[in-house]
């Protein structure tokens, strides 16, 4: 039976996470692609040597060169710079735009089938940028998504089991717009073993661990210092992947490229979608109220915005 092949780039923390747990997992043979080459394929060596005392039947290769990922199921994309204390995702935007853009260019030359998923930061707007790249060579929609909901979520769900002290499998938590600070967690359609948040926290521990999900991914960086998470982004990754990989038409809230749902068009934002071979099968739409369809629109034009600033500073680097 013929293994699935994933592409993870960047040899990072969240790559090189990304790539022991795509292959512990048995879930796909794995090629890890770096600037830096022996890091790449030095982390891939010594994945491999874990494999006798893992026991697993995945490989794991990795370099520098583009070759190796022929073929490959899915391109996963984390490479990029991440934030340092006191930087927002957005610090990031040209610099990573320049990486993003180089390294989508390379792998859809290899794998011009594959699934792209993008985790490098600020990672709507790099979807988008992917999605600007690929769409022009006539990749579809469905094909490019972004990974930021499943983390937000997750995130999200750990801080309600803690506060609850119930088991994570209890908790269906929903988080949708874009990865910022504006992210909008739905506490009424997150629920504990089928109950609906409100019901089981005050307003004001609803309210707290809203705002500890908003601001997940800088808890961390402050606590690191040196860099920013990747075991839950790579987790969150994987997750995405294995849906895809094993067609599970799983939910999971993606970037997706919105067309008119929410009222929102031309633009990647976060909303549950259903997650198989194909990629993004189907968009769902939930039932908002006003008030959190106004918090989705403004997460989504922060994303625009983003976006917009990203295409004038592109457009400048080429007219430099
Ligand atoms: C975070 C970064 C990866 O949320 O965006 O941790």
């Amino acid at each position: 039976m013929k293994q699935s092949k994933v592409t993870v780039i960047g040899a990072g923390n969240v790559g090189a996470t990304a790539a022991q747990r795509l292959a512990e997992k048995n879930i796909a043979n794995v090629v890890m692609l770096d600037v830096m080459g022996g890091i790449a394929a030095g982390k891939a060596l010594d994945l491999m040597e874990a494999r006798p005392v893992e026991l697993h039947d995945r490989t794991i290769f990795g370099g520098d060169d583009y070759s190796l990922s022929k073929d490959s199921d899915v391109v996963l994309m984390t490479a990029g710079l991440a934030r340092k204390p006191g930087m927002s995702r957005d610090d990031l935007l040209a610099k990573n735009a320049q990486i993003v853009s180089t390294c989508i260019e390379e792998a859809y030359k290899y794998s011009p089938n594959a699934i792209f998923i993008v985790v490098s930061n600020p990672v709507d707007a790099m979807t988008q940028l992917t999605h600007q790249i690929l769409s022009a060579k006539g990749v579809p929609n469905n094909k490019i998504i972004g990974m930021a909901g499943v983390l937000d979520s997750s995130r999200m769900a750990f801080f309600i089991a803690e506060a609850l002290d119930v088991s994570v499998r209890n908790i269906q938590p929903c988080v949708l717009g874009g990865h910022g600070d504006d992210m909008v967690p739905i506490a009424r359609y997150t629920t504990v073993a089928g109950i609906p948040l409100p019901e089981l926290l005050s307003s004001e521990k609803v309210a707290e661990i809203i705002k500890r999900t908003q601001n997940g991914g800088i808890e961390i960086v402050n606590l690191l210092q040196t860099g920013s998470a990747f075991y839950a982004p790579a987790s969150s990754s994987v997750e995405m992947i294995d849906a895809i990989l094993h067609d599970k038409k799983q939910i999971l809230p993606c970037s997706c490229y919105l067309s008119g749902q929410y009222g929102v068009s031309g633009v990647f934002v976060g909303v549950p979608a259903k997650l198989g071979v194909n990629g993004i099968e189907e968009i769902l739409e939930l039932k908002l109220t006003a008030q959190e369809l106004t918090e989705l629109k403004a997460s989504s034009e922060s994303v625009r915005k983003n976006v917009a600033r990203m295409q004038e500073l592109i457009n400048n680097a080429a007219a430099a």
